[in-house]
Protein backbone atom coordinates (compact mmCIF):
# COMPACT_ATOMS: atom_id res chain seq x y z
CA UNK A 1 0.00 0.00 0.00
CA UNK A 2 1.31 3.78 -1.18
CA UNK A 3 0.61 6.36 1.32
CA UNK A 4 -0.09 8.76 -1.37
CA UNK A 5 -3.56 10.38 -1.85
CA UNK A 6 -3.71 10.74 -6.17
CA UNK A 7 -6.64 12.74 -7.14
CA UNK A 8 -7.60 14.87 -10.72
CA UNK A 9 -8.73 18.66 -9.70
CA UNK A 10 -10.42 21.26 -11.83
CA UNK A 11 -8.01 24.21 -12.80
CA UNK A 12 -10.64 27.12 -13.41
CA UNK A 13 -14.54 26.92 -14.67
CA UNK A 14 -14.55 25.48 -17.95
CA UNK A 15 -15.61 26.87 -21.24
CA UNK A 16 -17.26 24.79 -24.00
CA UNK A 17 -15.92 21.59 -24.80
CA UNK A 18 -13.78 19.96 -22.19
CA UNK A 19 -9.71 19.60 -22.64
CA UNK A 20 -7.41 17.06 -20.36
CA UNK A 21 -5.59 20.82 -20.06
CA UNK A 22 -8.44 21.64 -17.73
CA UNK A 23 -7.89 19.19 -15.55
CA UNK A 24 -4.23 18.39 -13.07
CA UNK A 25 -3.29 15.43 -10.39
CA UNK A 26 -2.14 16.53 -6.87
CA UNK A 27 -0.25 14.41 -4.49
CA UNK A 28 -0.91 14.39 -0.82
CA UNK A 29 -0.55 12.45 1.96
CA UNK A 30 -2.78 9.35 2.68
CA UNK A 31 -5.17 10.34 5.30
CA UNK A 32 -5.91 7.53 8.27
CA UNK A 33 -9.68 6.75 8.76
CA UNK A 34 -11.07 8.11 11.87
CA UNK A 35 -13.26 6.24 14.43
CA UNK A 36 -15.90 5.17 12.15
CA UNK A 37 -14.48 5.20 9.31
CA UNK A 38 -13.54 3.21 6.04
CA UNK A 39 -10.11 3.33 4.16
CA UNK A 40 -10.87 2.36 0.06
CA UNK A 41 -8.45 1.63 -2.53
CA UNK A 42 -9.72 2.05 -5.43
CA UNK A 43 -9.61 -0.46 -7.96
CA UNK A 44 -11.51 1.04 -10.81
CA UNK A 45 -13.30 4.20 -11.54
CA UNK A 46 -15.40 5.88 -14.17
CA UNK A 47 -15.73 8.83 -16.12
CA UNK A 48 -19.89 10.27 -16.64
CA UNK A 49 -20.93 13.30 -19.14
CA UNK A 50 -23.08 14.57 -16.53
CA UNK A 51 -20.24 15.34 -14.81
CA UNK A 52 -19.52 18.44 -17.79
CA UNK A 53 -22.86 20.36 -16.40
CA UNK A 54 -21.15 20.72 -12.92
CA UNK A 55 -17.65 22.31 -14.18
CA UNK A 56 -18.67 25.48 -15.55
CA UNK A 57 -19.00 26.76 -11.86
CA UNK A 58 -23.23 26.81 -12.19
CA UNK A 59 -25.12 24.41 -10.19
CA UNK A 60 -26.58 21.15 -11.64
CA UNK A 61 -28.24 18.35 -9.84
CA UNK A 62 -25.42 18.43 -7.94
CA UNK A 63 -23.42 21.47 -6.22
CA UNK A 64 -20.92 22.72 -9.24
CA UNK A 65 -17.28 21.53 -8.25
CA UNK A 66 -14.76 23.98 -7.34
CA UNK A 67 -11.42 24.26 -8.61
CA UNK A 68 -9.00 22.38 -6.44
CA UNK A 69 -12.48 19.75 -5.05
CA UNK A 70 -11.90 16.19 -6.40
CA UNK A 71 -13.77 15.60 -9.64
CA UNK A 72 -17.00 13.21 -9.04
CA UNK A 73 -17.59 9.91 -10.07
CA UNK A 74 -18.46 6.32 -9.12
CA UNK A 75 -15.23 3.83 -8.13
CA UNK A 76 -14.91 0.27 -7.45
CA UNK A 77 -12.94 0.37 -4.09
CA UNK A 78 -11.81 -2.31 -1.89
CA UNK A 79 -11.37 -1.50 1.93
CA UNK A 80 -8.08 -1.41 3.11
CA UNK A 81 -8.55 -0.30 6.47
CA UNK A 82 -11.91 0.41 8.50
CA UNK A 83 -12.63 1.53 12.11
CA UNK A 84 -16.54 0.76 10.68
CA UNK A 85 -17.83 -1.83 12.35
CA UNK A 86 -20.09 -2.75 9.14
CA UNK A 87 -16.86 -3.11 7.11
CA UNK A 88 -14.00 -4.96 7.31
CA UNK A 89 -10.36 -4.93 5.35
CA UNK A 90 -11.12 -6.54 1.98
CA UNK A 91 -14.74 -5.86 1.43
CA UNK A 92 -15.56 -4.25 -1.63
CA UNK A 93 -17.96 -1.51 -2.97
CA UNK A 94 -19.25 0.38 -5.29
CA UNK A 95 -19.35 4.21 -3.97
CA UNK A 96 -18.73 7.71 -5.31
CA UNK A 97 -14.82 8.25 -4.69
CA UNK A 98 -14.33 10.64 -7.01
CA UNK A 99 -11.35 10.35 -9.75
CA UNK A 100 -8.72 9.46 -6.80
CA UNK A 101 -6.42 6.53 -5.60
CA UNK A 102 -7.95 6.60 -2.48
CA UNK A 103 -11.25 7.35 -0.44
CA UNK A 104 -12.23 7.78 3.08
CA UNK A 105 -15.74 6.98 3.90
CA UNK A 106 -17.82 7.87 6.65
CA UNK A 107 -20.33 4.81 5.71
CA UNK A 108 -22.46 7.33 4.81
CA UNK A 109 -24.15 8.12 0.96
CA UNK A 110 -23.34 6.17 -2.11
CA UNK A 111 -21.73 3.28 -0.86
CA UNK A 112 -23.39 -0.39 -2.40
CA UNK A 113 -21.00 -3.34 -0.69
CA UNK A 114 -20.84 -5.93 -3.52
CA UNK A 115 -21.28 -9.31 -2.61
CA UNK A 116 -23.20 -10.88 -5.78
CA UNK A 117 -20.49 -13.22 -7.29
CA UNK A 118 -22.22 -13.30 -10.70
CA UNK A 119 -21.36 -10.58 -12.60
CA UNK A 120 -18.10 -8.47 -13.75
CA UNK A 121 -17.20 -6.39 -10.71
CA UNK A 122 -16.63 -3.53 -13.22
CA UNK A 123 -20.53 -3.80 -14.20
CA UNK A 124 -21.18 -2.30 -10.52
CA UNK A 125 -20.25 1.21 -11.77
CA UNK A 126 -21.48 0.10 -15.49
CA UNK A 127 -24.94 -1.48 -16.40
CA UNK A 128 -25.57 -2.24 -13.11
CA UNK A 129 -24.77 0.99 -11.72
CA UNK A 130 -25.40 4.63 -12.21
CA UNK A 131 -25.76 4.40 -16.14
CA UNK A 132 -28.12 0.70 -16.05
CA UNK A 133 -30.38 2.44 -13.24
CA UNK A 134 -31.26 5.41 -15.06
CA UNK A 135 -32.35 3.32 -17.78
CA UNK A 136 -34.41 1.08 -15.98
CA UNK A 137 -36.29 3.58 -13.51
CA UNK A 138 -36.52 6.25 -16.65
CA UNK A 139 -38.51 3.29 -18.48
CA UNK A 140 -40.02 1.59 -15.51
CA UNK A 141 -40.73 4.52 -13.66
CA UNK A 142 -41.05 7.74 -15.55
CA UNK A 143 -42.15 6.26 -18.54
CA UNK A 144 -43.77 3.64 -17.32
CA UNK A 145 -43.47 1.48 -20.57
CA UNK A 146 -46.04 -1.12 -22.05
CA UNK A 147 -45.30 -4.17 -24.62
CA UNK A 148 -45.93 -3.25 -27.68
CA UNK A 149 -45.03 0.43 -27.80
CA UNK A 150 -42.49 2.12 -30.15
CA UNK A 151 -39.29 3.20 -27.90
CA UNK A 152 -36.47 5.76 -29.64
CA UNK A 153 -33.37 5.83 -27.70
CA UNK A 154 -30.78 8.93 -28.29
CA UNK A 155 -27.02 7.86 -27.82
CA UNK A 156 -28.28 4.76 -27.77
CA UNK A 157 -24.82 2.84 -27.87
CA UNK A 158 -23.72 4.46 -25.08
CA UNK A 159 -23.97 2.72 -21.26
CA UNK A 160 -26.97 4.49 -20.32
CA UNK A 161 -29.08 4.35 -23.88
CA UNK A 162 -27.74 0.45 -24.58
CA UNK A 163 -29.31 -0.63 -21.14
CA UNK A 164 -32.48 1.42 -22.35
CA UNK A 165 -32.93 -0.57 -25.56
CA UNK A 166 -32.11 -4.28 -24.09
CA UNK A 167 -34.69 -2.81 -20.87
CA UNK A 168 -37.38 -1.98 -23.52
CA UNK A 169 -36.74 -5.09 -25.64
CA UNK A 170 -37.09 -7.42 -22.41
CA UNK A 171 -40.02 -5.13 -21.93
CA UNK A 172 -41.50 -6.34 -25.26
CA UNK A 173 -41.40 -2.71 -27.02
CA UNK A 174 -39.93 -2.57 -30.18
CA UNK A 175 -36.69 -0.66 -30.21
CA UNK A 176 -34.92 2.16 -32.50
CA UNK A 177 -31.51 3.65 -31.24
CA UNK A 178 -29.76 6.60 -32.74
CA UNK A 179 -25.92 6.52 -32.06
CA UNK A 180 -22.67 7.95 -33.86
CA UNK A 181 -21.33 5.32 -37.09
CA UNK A 182 -21.86 2.23 -39.08
CA UNK A 183 -19.37 0.42 -36.34
CA UNK A 184 -21.77 1.35 -33.23
CA UNK A 185 -25.41 1.02 -35.17
CA UNK A 186 -24.21 -2.53 -36.27
CA UNK A 187 -23.57 -3.91 -32.57
CA UNK A 188 -27.08 -2.45 -31.08
CA UNK A 189 -28.86 -4.45 -33.87
CA UNK A 190 -26.68 -7.72 -34.21
CA UNK A 191 -25.62 -7.75 -30.50
CA UNK A 192 -27.78 -5.63 -28.15
CA UNK A 193 -30.84 -6.90 -29.94
CA UNK A 194 -32.37 -3.45 -31.22
CA UNK A 195 -34.58 -3.96 -34.42
CA UNK A 196 -33.16 -1.10 -35.90
CA UNK A 197 -30.59 2.01 -35.40
CA UNK A 198 -29.99 5.32 -36.82
CA UNK A 199 -26.30 6.78 -37.77
CA UNK A 200 -26.53 10.36 -36.95
CA UNK A 201 -23.49 11.14 -39.05
CA UNK A 202 -25.21 9.48 -41.85
CA UNK A 203 -28.50 11.15 -41.68
CA UNK A 204 -28.70 14.64 -41.61
CA UNK A 205 -32.59 14.47 -40.97
CA UNK A 206 -33.03 12.60 -37.68
CA UNK A 207 -36.95 13.09 -38.04
CA UNK A 208 -37.11 11.94 -41.49
CA UNK A 209 -34.88 8.83 -40.55
CA UNK A 210 -36.84 8.12 -37.45
CA UNK A 211 -40.58 8.21 -39.29
CA UNK A 212 -39.19 5.67 -41.89
CA UNK A 213 -38.49 3.10 -39.14
CA UNK A 214 -41.83 4.28 -37.09
CA UNK A 215 -44.32 4.91 -39.57
CA UNK A 216 -46.98 5.05 -36.68
CA UNK A 217 -45.06 7.12 -34.32
CA UNK A 218 -42.92 6.79 -31.26
CA UNK A 219 -44.34 6.26 -27.72
CA UNK A 220 -41.46 6.55 -25.44
CA UNK A 221 -38.85 9.05 -26.61
CA UNK A 222 -35.41 8.38 -24.04
CA UNK A 223 -33.02 11.08 -24.73
CA UNK A 224 -29.47 11.57 -23.73
CA UNK A 225 -28.62 14.73 -26.07
CA UNK A 226 -30.21 17.45 -25.35
CA UNK A 227 -33.13 20.13 -27.34
CA UNK A 228 -32.28 19.70 -30.97
CA UNK A 229 -33.18 16.04 -30.22
CA UNK A 230 -35.84 16.08 -28.46
CA UNK A 231 -37.29 19.23 -30.98
CA UNK A 232 -36.90 16.97 -34.44
CA UNK A 233 -38.87 14.04 -32.84
CA UNK A 234 -41.77 15.80 -31.17
CA UNK A 235 -43.59 15.53 -34.12
CA UNK A 236 -43.33 11.76 -34.31
CA UNK A 237 -44.76 11.66 -30.77
CA UNK A 238 -47.91 9.16 -30.56
CA UNK A 239 -50.77 10.54 -28.23
CA UNK A 240 -50.06 9.73 -24.43
CA UNK A 241 -46.14 9.59 -25.44
CA UNK A 242 -43.50 10.12 -22.84
CA UNK A 243 -40.12 12.19 -23.18
CA UNK A 244 -37.57 10.97 -20.76
CA UNK A 245 -34.60 13.50 -20.20
CA UNK A 246 -32.36 11.68 -18.88
CA UNK A 247 -29.13 13.65 -20.36
CA UNK A 248 -28.07 16.17 -22.71
CA UNK A 249 -24.35 15.53 -23.97
CA UNK A 250 -25.00 17.57 -26.45
CA UNK A 251 -25.81 20.63 -24.84
CA UNK A 252 -23.72 20.69 -21.19
CA UNK A 253 -20.76 22.35 -22.91
CA UNK A 254 -23.13 25.09 -24.34
CA UNK A 255 -24.65 28.33 -22.10
CA UNK A 256 -28.32 28.12 -22.04
CA UNK A 257 -28.71 30.91 -24.38
CA UNK A 258 -26.46 29.01 -27.34
CA UNK A 259 -28.74 25.67 -27.06
CA UNK A 260 -31.37 24.38 -29.38
CA UNK A 261 -34.91 25.27 -28.37
CA UNK A 262 -38.10 23.67 -28.68
CA UNK A 263 -40.37 24.54 -31.12
CA UNK A 264 -42.77 21.76 -31.34
CA UNK A 265 -44.62 22.03 -28.20
CA UNK A 266 -48.06 22.32 -29.99
CA UNK A 267 -47.39 18.21 -30.07
CA UNK A 268 -48.37 18.11 -26.38
CA UNK A 269 -51.37 19.30 -26.53
CA UNK A 270 -53.13 17.52 -29.78
CA UNK A 271 -51.04 14.32 -28.51
CA UNK A 272 -51.40 14.85 -24.50
CA UNK A 273 -47.73 13.83 -24.00
CA UNK A 274 -45.92 14.39 -21.01
CA UNK A 275 -42.35 15.41 -21.00
CA UNK A 276 -40.16 14.38 -17.20
CA UNK A 277 -36.47 14.31 -16.04
CA UNK A 278 -35.10 11.73 -13.91
CA UNK A 279 -32.51 12.36 -11.36
CA UNK A 280 -31.49 8.29 -10.54
CA UNK A 281 -30.76 8.47 -7.13
CA UNK A 282 -34.74 9.03 -6.52
CA UNK A 283 -34.87 5.23 -7.00
CA UNK A 284 -31.75 4.26 -5.06
CA UNK A 285 -33.62 2.27 -2.42
CA UNK A 286 -35.23 0.63 -5.85
CA UNK A 287 -32.23 0.00 -6.92
CA UNK A 288 -31.27 -3.84 -5.44
CA UNK A 289 -33.97 -5.33 -7.05
CA UNK A 290 -33.23 -4.11 -10.68
CA UNK A 291 -29.97 -4.95 -9.98
CA UNK A 292 -30.32 -8.16 -8.94
CA UNK A 293 -32.63 -8.58 -12.57
CA UNK A 294 -30.19 -7.21 -14.43
CA UNK A 295 -27.21 -9.21 -13.08
CA UNK A 296 -29.27 -12.58 -13.87
CA UNK A 297 -29.62 -11.29 -17.47
CA UNK A 298 -25.75 -10.36 -17.62
CA UNK A 299 -25.09 -13.44 -15.85
CA UNK A 300 -27.44 -15.86 -19.24
CA UNK A 301 -26.32 -13.47 -21.88
CA UNK A 302 -29.05 -12.31 -22.70
CA UNK A 303 -27.82 -8.77 -22.07
CA UNK A 304 -25.17 -7.19 -23.54
CA UNK A 305 -22.76 -4.65 -22.57
CA UNK A 306 -19.39 -2.26 -23.80
CA UNK A 307 -16.79 -1.24 -21.52
CA UNK A 308 -13.26 0.94 -22.64
CA UNK A 309 -10.56 0.36 -20.44
CA UNK A 310 -7.88 2.69 -19.55
CA UNK A 311 -4.69 2.47 -17.44
CA UNK A 312 -4.08 5.00 -14.56
CA UNK A 313 -5.36 8.13 -12.60
CA UNK A 314 -3.50 9.99 -15.27
CA UNK A 315 -5.65 9.17 -18.44
CA UNK A 316 -8.76 9.84 -16.76
CA UNK A 317 -9.37 13.59 -18.12
CA UNK A 318 -8.63 12.22 -21.42
CA UNK A 319 -11.04 9.61 -21.23
CA UNK A 320 -13.63 12.11 -19.78
CA UNK A 321 -12.83 14.67 -22.66
CA UNK A 322 -13.33 11.76 -25.24
CA UNK A 323 -17.20 11.30 -24.34
CA UNK A 324 -18.24 15.08 -26.06
CA UNK A 325 -18.56 15.34 -29.57
CA UNK A 326 -16.15 13.33 -31.00
CA UNK A 327 -18.11 10.54 -30.53
CA UNK A 328 -15.33 8.23 -30.07
CA UNK A 329 -16.48 6.61 -27.18
CA UNK A 330 -18.50 3.07 -27.47
CA UNK A 331 -19.09 2.13 -24.25
CA UNK A 332 -18.29 2.46 -20.17
CA UNK A 333 -15.19 4.21 -19.86
CA UNK A 334 -13.90 2.79 -16.84
CA UNK A 335 -10.06 3.34 -15.69
CA UNK A 336 -8.47 0.91 -14.14
CA UNK A 337 -5.86 2.59 -11.18
N1 LIG B 1 -30.61 11.66 -15.19
C1 LIG B 1 -29.74 10.92 -14.52
O1 LIG B 1 -29.91 10.64 -13.34
C2 LIG B 1 -28.54 10.41 -15.27
C3 LIG B 1 -27.64 9.52 -14.67
C4 LIG B 1 -26.55 9.08 -15.42
C5 LIG B 1 -26.35 9.54 -16.72
N2 LIG B 1 -27.24 10.43 -17.26
C6 LIG B 1 -27.07 10.96 -18.62
O2 LIG B 1 -27.27 9.92 -19.54
C7 LIG B 1 -26.61 10.29 -20.76
C8 LIG B 1 -25.86 9.08 -21.28
O3 LIG B 1 -24.79 8.78 -20.38
P1 LIG B 1 -23.71 7.68 -20.73
O4 LIG B 1 -22.86 7.53 -19.54
O5 LIG B 1 -24.39 6.49 -21.31
O6 LIG B 1 -22.84 8.40 -21.83
P2 LIG B 1 -22.81 8.27 -23.40
O7 LIG B 1 -24.20 8.18 -23.95
O8 LIG B 1 -21.88 7.17 -23.80
O9 LIG B 1 -22.18 9.67 -23.80
C9 LIG B 1 -21.17 9.81 -24.75
C10 LIG B 1 -21.77 9.68 -26.15
O10 LIG B 1 -22.68 10.75 -26.37
C11 LIG B 1 -22.82 10.95 -27.75
N3 LIG B 1 -22.67 12.36 -28.05
C12 LIG B 1 -21.68 13.18 -27.62
N4 LIG B 1 -21.86 14.41 -28.13
C13 LIG B 1 -22.98 14.37 -28.89
C14 LIG B 1 -23.68 15.32 -29.68
N5 LIG B 1 -23.26 16.58 -29.80
N6 LIG B 1 -24.82 14.93 -30.31
C15 LIG B 1 -25.26 13.66 -30.20
N7 LIG B 1 -24.62 12.71 -29.47
C16 LIG B 1 -23.50 13.08 -28.84
C17 LIG B 1 -21.70 10.15 -28.43
O11 LIG B 1 -22.27 8.94 -28.92
P3 LIG B 1 -22.64 8.74 -30.48
O12 LIG B 1 -21.46 9.20 -31.26
O13 LIG B 1 -22.90 7.28 -30.60
O14 LIG B 1 -23.86 9.55 -30.77
C18 LIG B 1 -20.79 9.82 -27.26
O15 LIG B 1 -20.02 8.66 -27.49
C19 LIG B 1 -25.70 11.45 -20.44
O16 LIG B 1 -26.27 12.63 -20.96
C20 LIG B 1 -25.68 11.48 -18.93
O17 LIG B 1 -25.46 12.76 -18.43
C21 LIG B 1 -28.32 10.85 -16.56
Amino acid sequence: MGDTLRRVVLNAPIVGRPEPADFRIVDEALPAPGEGQILFRILHASVDPGVRSRLSGGDSYSAALKPGETIDGFSIGEVIESRHEKWKAGDLAALVAGWASHFVSDGKGYLQRITDPRPPLTTWIGVLGVPGMTAWFGLHRVATVKEGETLLVTSAAGPVGASAGQIGKKAGMRVIGVAGGPEKCAWLTREAGFDAAIDRHATPDLAAAAKALAPKGVDVLFDNVGNATIDAVLPLMRPRGRIVVSGQVADYSAAPADRAGLKNTDRFITHRLRMEGLVVFDDVRAFPEAQDTMAGWIADGSFKYREERFKGLDAMPGAFCGLFESGDAFGRRIVDL
